[in-house]
């Protein structure tokens, strides 16, 4: 299959192309596919006729989204958009990945794909932006919210608690909460 995977150079990036290195991946990271921009979007999507399109690019910094709202609404809302349309006018699926963050996280219990969202935070609201735009384009689109990445790239709750345990003093959990 031809996958364009874009946020490629990020945590979950790196092992989408890691996995998928027997089908015909082109990736794409923050440098050389801007998700914001849709003439490059459109452009790049022309040239690779990709089946399937994963995003797993994002304004991925919860807490300083608070101070960044345009930025985080940009890469999270309107980059979507952008491949949402862009894989639409060649017919290609688009695969979005979004977050349990677009819940408030009062349930008190798991959460189901029929629960309506009520994000809390610019991150969140701007991650259901995105959901809703990509929902809401005529092509053919799926969102898969996920909650923390654990993964071998960049950084995730079990490396920051590791590199603690090993340096540290007891740790408390809640001074990791907000990785
Ligand atoms: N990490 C988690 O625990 C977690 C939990 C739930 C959901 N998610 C979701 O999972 C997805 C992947 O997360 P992740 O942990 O892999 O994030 P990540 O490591 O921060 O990777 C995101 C990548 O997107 C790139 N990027 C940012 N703005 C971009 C833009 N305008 N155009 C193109 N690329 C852009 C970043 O590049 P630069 O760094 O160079 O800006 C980064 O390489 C995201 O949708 C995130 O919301 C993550």
């Amino acid at each position: 299959m031809r996958i364009l995977v874009t946020g490629a150079g990020g945590q979950l990036g790196c092992e989408l192309v890691a996995i998928l290195r027997e089908d015909d991946v082109h990736a794409f990271d923050h440098r050389t596919l801007d998700i914001t921009n849709e003439a490059a979007v459109v452009a790049t999507v022309r040239q690779i006729r990709p089946e399937w399109i994963i995003n797993a690019a994002a304004f991925n910094d919860v807490d300083g989204a608070e101070t960044a709202e345009p930025a985080a609404f940009m890469a999270n809302a309107q980059g979507p958009a952008n491949l949402a349309g862009a894989a639409a006018g060649i017919d290609a699926a688009l695969i979005h990945v979004s977050t349990d963050y677009v819940f408030d996280g009062r349930k008190g219990k798991p959460y189901t794909e029929d629960d309506r969202p009520n994000p809390i935070s610019v991150y969140g609201r701007s991650k259901y932006e995105g959901e809703r735009r990509v929902l809401e384009s005529k092509g053919r689109t799926c969102v898969l919210r996920t909650a923390w990445l654990y993964g071998k790239y960049g950084r995730n709750f079990v490396k920051a608690i590791r590199d603690a345990a090993s340096t540290g003093p007891a740790l408390r959990l809640e001074d990791f909460f907000m990785l």
